[in-house]
């Protein structure tokens, strides 16, 4: 169903195909000591039995509907100490693609989801391989909502919802990756600046005030970027304060 990838150098050159598998993270893990399992690698899938999101969350998206893939990295040349620039690159692929289909009000939710009126389009799940300090492989997993128009989480959405539109699983598929290979191949001529620059323009609710829950307290505070190891910064009542994943609720 889903062909190699045309228009890109690297990625998506090995594409594995199964109907259904758990997750295509678990998956893609399996292959990644294989021979044939070369940079850029995608491991993809029409349905997913046990999906898995961050902070050890699920991820549930209807069968073919939905693009639930992995790419194989292996961008050696990246400290694990800044492995949050690979979650940069691939949010900002995915926010390219998203305004190439004229989608109105699109942000990235720190670290890396995608929203489109405020509702989530898209989830990314980042698992590195570390060796010698360096991300040896990575393996990136992508679920984007495409066709689904009914969800039982209210703040679920899909390109068909945004759009009324239908679109083709395999054309979509063919372009978000040559968007994802733009902002790699930037971050491998060492663009992190310029990387940067346009994920905090792009950032839900940055410089503005938003009230948050961290360790059970509520407070009210402003974002006001990400430090260099990609933690939050929010400038609240006592100053500005950092955290990372597990420390901050959005309220
Ligand atoms: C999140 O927002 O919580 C991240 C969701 C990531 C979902 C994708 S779907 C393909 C890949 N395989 C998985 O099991 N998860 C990711």
């Amino acid at each position: 169903m889903y062909k190699t990838v045309e228009h890109t150098l690297f990625l998506g050159k090995n594409v594995v195909f199964v109907p259904e598998c758990s997750s295509t993270n678990d998956l893609a893990a399996t292959l990644l000591p294989l021979a044939s399992t070369v940079e850029g690698t995608i491991v993809i899938t029409n349905h997913q039995t046990a999906g898995r999101g961050q902070r050890g969350n699920t991820w549930q998206a209807a069968p073919v509907q939905n693009l639930t893939f992995s790419l194989i990295l292996k961008p050696a040349f990246l400290p694990v100490k800044d492995q949050f620039h690979l979650t940069v690159v691939t949010a900002l692929g995915l926010h390219d693609f998203l305004k190439a289909k004229r989608l109105e009000r699109i942000q990235i939710k720190w670290p890396n989801d995608l929203l489109v009126n405020e509702r989530k389009i898209c989830g990314i799940l980042i698992e590195n391989q570390v060796q010698n300090n360096v991300l040896a492989s990575s393996i990136v997993g992508i679920g984007l909502n495409i066709r689904q128009d009914i969800f039982t989480l209210p703040n679920a959405t899909s390109l068909k919802l945004e759009t009324g539109k239908d679109y083709s699983l395999s054309d979509e598929f063919q372009l978000l990756l040559s968007f994802l290979e733009a902002r790699y191949l930037l971050l491998r001529q060492g663009k992190r600046n310029e990387l940067l620059h346009d994920y905090l323009q792009v950032l839900y609710r940055i410089n503005k005030g938003h009230s948050f829950r961290s360790k059970e307290i509520d407070f009210e505070g402003t974002i006001v970027g990400v430090d260099d190891i990609g933690r939050l910064q929010i400038n609240t009542a006592s100053g500005v304060r950092t955290f990372d994943l597990k420390e901050i609720q959005y309220l």
